[in-house]
């Protein structure tokens, strides 16, 4: 097998963070997600903490979708919840457009109310909204995601990716301007994966200045990503280029395969 393509993502040449961010679909030169300089440690009573982020630094431009990869444990999860304010870094500085969602991995997590409708709205309450516009807003984010024709659906009746979408338009009724998403597709099958993540991508094309980081462990996702952040132990070591960074990881994981066949 030829590996001298890796010696491109050596991290000498790794595109490094600040520099000129690689777009393929410019909208704004404004960013949407910064967190610099991020360190973090879970406390815990018997060791010393132990680091999970290190010297963490990630910038997404608004109004993109971008994806966050990297092996189990590297500290996806943790950074995109310090990025949604769960956490705090121990140290660091993070900005975030505000006003933010945060969807979690499992679909039965996400949904709160007995039919579609409902839960969409279900979080503009809050907002002091006439009926007309709470129903203008609910049919707009249900056919941002799709699921117009579900509106009168009982949720428990829904897949997996369905729940997922439905969760995303209630970000999108708020008025998300950020959406983070944490493995959204690991527990779905292939047509309700497809389901989301075009959800996500047609959320952005049609809802101005939404900016959407989703963390994933599949590949072929890539294909529909702006740009794409990799970490490993901790920190970002590569950045930019959704492509480069697809063929980055199938490098490294045919180099492993080969090491452990060997
Ligand atoms: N509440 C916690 N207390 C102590 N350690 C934790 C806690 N949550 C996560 N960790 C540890 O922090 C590290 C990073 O975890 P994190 O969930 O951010 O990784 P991840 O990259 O999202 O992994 P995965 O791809 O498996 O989802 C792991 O070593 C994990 O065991
Ligand atoms: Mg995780």
């Amino acid at each position: 097998m030829n590996l001298s393509y890796l010696d491109r993502f050596s991290g000498r040449l790794v595109a490094p963070l600040y520099s000129t961010i690689p777009i393929r679909s410019q909208r704004t030169d404004d960013i949407a997600i910064e967190g610099r300089n991020l360190n973090f440690s879970f406390p815990t009573r018997h060791v010393k903490a132990v680091p999970i982020l290190r010297d963490c630094s990630i910038r997404i431009p608004s109004g993109q979708f971008w994806m966050l990869l990297g092996p189990n444990g590297c500290g996806k999860s943790t950074l995109l919840k310090i990025l949604a304010g769960l956490l705090n870094p121990t140290s660091g500085t993070v900005y975030v457009k505000g006003p933010k969602s945060f969807v979690f991995q499992n679909p039965d997590h996400q949904v709160v109310m007995p039919t579609v409708e409902a839960d969409v709205a279900f979080g503009l309450g809050k907002l002091n909204l006439t009926s007309d516009e709470v129903r203008s807003r609910v049919s707009r984010a249900l056919h941002a995601v799709g699921m117009s024709d579900y509106m009168q659906r009982s949720v428990q009746t829904l897949s997996g990716g369905q729940k997922q979408r439905v969760a995303i338009a209630g970000a999108l009724a708020e008025a998300c301007k950020v959406l983070l998403l944490d493995e959204l597709t690991t527990f779905l099958d292939e047509s309700d994966q497809v389901g989301v993540i075009k959800a996500v991508r047609n959320s952005l094309d049609t809802s101005a200045g939404v900016t959407a980081l989703w963390v994933t462990h599949r590949l072929e996702e890539l294909n529909y990503a702006d740009g794409a952040v990799y970490m490993e132990d901790g920190k970002v070591v590569m950045y930019g280029d959704a492509e480069r960074i697809k063929s980055f990881i199938e490098a490294r994981q045919s180099d492993y395969i080969k090491q452990i066949n060997s």
